[in-house]
């Protein structure tokens, strides 16, 4: 752990003002400055430095924190790298002791044996133990110069070729598990990851070698075999082939499915495609693609599941503002298979005439109705009008409401109306339910896709507002805790962040925001840094608090169905008479 001390005068040598504006322009708004948010892409600035917390938030997407958080986020390092970052840029020495970084070390060992290990596979496809390997990627279509730029492999079909290989570089066992080259054994025994399976080395922006992807030959065990999460992989916050398309600066990127379409994307001149690691769209990625371009193009696959993530991953960009196409491809699976029948020409000319995400939805739409018959059409036009009773802008509304009343051979003044109908209904419907919930945080992005959050949606703004007040008055600290413990939360992200809190206020530590992002991730500081921005709440009584306190454990006592159904009888009939007691 770091000393207060250290921690104190890395703050004052490292402004926020200084730092932030190393990366962001930002203007001067009264006493705090504004900017275009560098963590998602936006067009009118909601991303704020307040020099006073030394804090930053951005309304927009929820990123914030402290000096160290913002550059854990933009440099893409851990706690303690940042912390090396800053004290390096002011000229401090890292304390000699009282800090662990075996953590540090290890992750550069693993590194450094992720690069050996991709030297390792990629020798072993161009020599005569992966011929079988080889000859797949060339019978994919694969030149030899695509391999090298993407540094292909072939895991040999042995137990232990690449842990022997590595051990006689000097590496330890326990460092091969750690880098997931090798796998522990339920008797002891370590075997490799990959075995029989050319590979795609995952690349991260600064040119590491993160993690692995390894696809089946013989159509033994899963297709895509790909690395777990290690200390330096995270699937949710990687892209593959993000080191190839960045370079390529291009406005827009493509989205793929998988590693093959991307492969073959650059070979045909795409540089600018990404896929996801084997998971779905995360939020992380897609604001990291919103970071490189201002336009993503989706191109999935075109059976079901494709179509299903293709929505998904509309919504995902919608809610961080960023602007989206989809790229259909017909009479094919996959733009891989798509560029082998007919080329990349055909497939530039499908790039320049995707379809904006709103008309793609349309579509789905229309596929969903049999609009020969009027039940049909009828059908079709309620959702419709529901759709476009969500689209904001009057002016695009226009355009797809003219175009599908003219497609449809409907008229337009009707299916306007109810559009304005549904509109006029959601808008007082939102009025009542702000009514109801004032306190909800601006940009709560974390929150807003936590299920807990939204299952226990009362209790977990109550935790929120609790949390306030006790930033705000630490000297509740004791009032507070004769009424509840931080395991009593309901959500276990408020949890946490409220129990560093109280433990940090019982060691007399400090609970400014850069002494909390020791202990707290970049999203829990993203919300503590939007509770300070809410200065709306300062002035908390201790009768607020003890309100808080009311609903949420009002709400902790409550039991879901499920818990219900858990229960034997005489639980059952306990929590019964405790909730009657409670009555009286
Ligand atoms: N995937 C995975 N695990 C699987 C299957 C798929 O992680 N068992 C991921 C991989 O990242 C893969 C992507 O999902 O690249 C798309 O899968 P799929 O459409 O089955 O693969 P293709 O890329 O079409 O594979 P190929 O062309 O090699 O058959
Ligand atoms: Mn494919």
């Amino acid at each position: 752990m770091l000393s207060e001390s250290f921690l104190t005068e890395l703050k004052a040598r490292n402004d926020i003002e200084d730092i932030v504006g190393a990366y962001v322009q930002v203007k001067r708004r009264g006493r705090n400055l504004v900017g275009l948010c560098p963590f998602h892409s936006e067009k009118t600035p909601s991303f704020t430095v307040y020099p006073e917390s030394q804090s930053f938030y951005c309304f927009g997407c929820g990123a914030g924190g402290d000096v160290i958080t913002f550059v854990r986020r933009m440099e893409n390092l851990d706690y303690i790298e940042a912390v090396k970052f800053l004290a390096q840029r002011a000229g401090m020495a890292m304390p000699e002791d009282g800090y662990d970084d075996s953590l540090a070390r290890l992750k550069t060992r693993i590194l450094e044996i992720n690069r050996q290990a991709a030297r390792f596979y990629h020798q072993c496809l161009i020599s005569p133990v992966g011929k079988k390997g080889l000859d797949y990627l060339r019978e994919r279509g694969l030149s030899d110069q695509t391999i090298r730029h993407f540094g292909l492999g072939y895991a040999p079909e042995q137990w232990d070729a690449a842990i022997r290989h590595l051990l006689g570089k000097g590496f330890r066992m326990e460092e091969l598990i750690a880098a997931a080259i090798a796998v522990k054994g339920s008797r002891g025994q370590s075997y490799d990851q990959f075995r029989g399976r050319v590979i795609f080395p995952i690349i991260d922006i600064r040119g590491n070698v993160i993690a692995f992807g390894g696809r089946v030959l013989d159509g033994k065990g899963p297709k895509y075999l790909n690395s777990p999460d290690t200390p330096v992989f995270k699937k949710s916050r990687n892209l593959f082939a993000l080191n190839f398309a960045k370079a390529a600066k291009q406005p827009a990127l493509i989205l793929a499915e998988g590693y093959m379409d991307v492969v073959a994307l650059h070979q045909a001149g795409f540089a600018n495609a990404v896929a996801t690691l084997g998971t779905s769209l995360t939020a992380e990625q897609a604001r990291m693609i919103s970071q490189y371009a201002q336009e993503v193009v989706i191109s999935y696959d075109s059976d079901g599941a494709g179509q299903k993530a293709t929505n998904r991953a509309i919504n995902m960009f919608g809610e961080i503002g960023m602007k989206v196409r989809v790229l259909k491809v017909h009479d094919a699976k996959d733009p891989d298979e798509f560029l082998k029948k007919f080329g990349a020409v055909r497939f530039r000319m499908l790039l320049e005439g995707a379809d904006s995400a709103m008309a793609f939805e349309i579509q789905a739409l229309r596929q969903k109705h049999d609009l020969a018959q009027p039940e049909g059409k009828v059908g079709f036009l309620k959702e419709f009008a529901q759709f476009m009773a969500g689209i904001r802008n009057p002016i695009e509304r226009d355009v797809y409401v003219t175009r599908t009343a003219q497609e449809l051979g409907v008229s337009k003044e009707p299916l306007t109306q109810q559009i304005d109908y549904i509109i006029r209904q959601q808008a007082k419907h939102a009025e009542k339910k702000q009514e109801r919930n004032l306190t909800v945080f601006a940009a709560d992005t974390k929150g807003r896709r936590d299920p807990q959050r939204n299952a226990h949606l009362k209790e977990a703004l109550a935790e929120e507002r609790l949390i306030v007040v006790l930033l705000k008055n630490p000297d509740y600290r004791e009032f507070i805790l004769d009424q509840i413990q931080p395991e009593d939360f309901l959500t276990d992200f408020n949890r946490a962040i409220f129990r560093v809190i109280c433990d940090r206020l019982a060691e007399n530590r400090s609970i400014e925001p850069i002494s909390l992002s020791e202990q707290l991730d970049v999203e829990q500081m993203g919300k503590v840094a939007g509770i300070l921005a809410d200065s709306a709440c300062s002035g908390a009584t201790r009768k607020e608090a003890a309100d808080y306190i009311d609903t949420i454990l009002a709400g902790k006592a409550k039991k879901t169905p499920e818990e219900l159904g858990k229960m034997d009888r005489r639980q059952l009939e306990e929590y019964v008479a405790g909730l009657a007691a409670k009555k009286k």
